[in-house]
C-alpha cells in the first residue's frame, strides 16, 4: 500500500502531465467520489430516517389532538344537551302559568219561568265575555281548563209557604246546595261554588224541588242570576 502511494506520488511529479498518470489519476477521484457518494447516501437515509421519525411524531400528536378534541366535543355536547335539557323543564315548568287565558266572565238574569222543574233557564244575559253561556239552556260551557267560581241567588215569591230546593250542577255533579223556605216574606238566597273544570264541562242551576210557582217575577228590586268567573 505504502509502496503504491510512493509509486502514484512518484508517477505523479514524473509524469503529471502525462496521459498515463490521469488514469491513476481518474481511478482516485472515482474511488474518492463513491466515498463522498456514500458518506452522502448515508447522510441522506439519516436524514430520511430523522424526517420519517418526525413525520411519525407529528401524525401521533396530531391523532392525540383528534382524539383530545373529539372528547372535548362530546363533553360539551353532553354539557349543552344537560342545559337543553334544564331549559326545556324550566320552560314547562312556566308554561302553563304562562298560558294567557281569555277573561271569562258572565252575568245571566230572568228565569224564563217562575216554576222551573229541573234547569233553571236565565234568558237574560247581562254580559258573556266568552260567550260561554247559552241563554236558551241555562248551561254554560267551559272554554278553557281551569279553576271557575260560580253564583246563582233565587228570589222567592211572595205566598204561603213558598220554597225552592236547588243546586249548583258543574258536569253533572251537585257543588252547592240551598232549601230557600218562607212562610210570607221576600227575600233572596245565593249559592256559590268553586269548582275545576277541563274545557267543555257544563254547569248549570237545577231546581230539585219546589212548592208551586216558587221564584219572583222578574222584578227590578229582586234578581233570581246565575253568574260566573274563571278565577285561573
Ligand atoms: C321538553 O320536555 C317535555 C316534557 O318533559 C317533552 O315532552 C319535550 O319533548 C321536551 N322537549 C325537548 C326539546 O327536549
Ligand atoms: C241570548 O244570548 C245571545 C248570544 O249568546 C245574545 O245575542 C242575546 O242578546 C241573548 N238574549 C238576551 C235576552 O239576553
Amino acid at each position: 500500500m505504502n509502496s503504491f502511494i510512493i509509486l502514484m506520488c512518484l508517477s505523479y511529479h514524473l509524469v503529471a502531465c502525462e496521459p498515463q498518470c490521469s488514469k491513476f489519476d481518474y481511478e482516485e477521484k472515482t474511488l474518492a467520489k463513491i466515498i463522498r457518494t456514500e458518506i452522502l447516501v448515508e447522510q441522506v437515509m439519516s436524514d430520511i430516517k430523522q424526517l420519517k421519525q418526525q413525520t411519525n411524531d407529528a401524525v401521533t400528536s396530531m391523532e392525540r389532538m383528534k382524539t383530545e378534541l373529539r372528547e372535548s366535543i362530546q363533553s360539551m355536547h353532553a354539557e349543552n344537551a344537560l342545559k337543553l335539557e334544564e331549559y326545556n323543564n324550566t320552560i314547562m315548568k312556566w308554561k302553563d302559568r304562562l298560558d294567557i287565558k281569555p277573561d271569562v266572565v258572565f252575568l245571566a238574569k230572568d228565569p224564563t219561568t217562575q216554576s222551573p222543574s229541573s234547569t233553571i233557564i236565565f234568558g237574560t244575559t247581562m254580559y258573556d265575555m266568552s260567550q260561554s253561556y247559552d241563554n236558551s239552556s241555562g248551561t254554560f260551557t267551559a272554554p278553557v281548563e281551569g279553576v271557575y267560581a260560580f253564583t246563582a241567588q233565587m228570589c222567592l215569591n211572595v205566598g204561603a209557604y213558598k220554597h225552592i230546593h236547588y243546586a249548583i250542577v258543574a258536569n253533572d255533579r251537585q257543588v252547592s246546595n240551598s232549601l230557600t223556605y218562607t212562610k210570607d216574606t221576600r227575600f233572596c238566597n245565593t249559592v256559590q261554588a268553586f269548582v275545576v273544570l277541563d274545557k267543555g264541562q257544563t254547569v248549570h242551576v237545577s231546581a230539585l224541588g219546589t212548592s208551586a210557582v216558587p221564584l219572583r217575577q222578574n222584578n227590578a228590586n229582586e234578581w233570581c242570576t246565575f253568574s260566573g268567573i274563571l278565577i285561573r
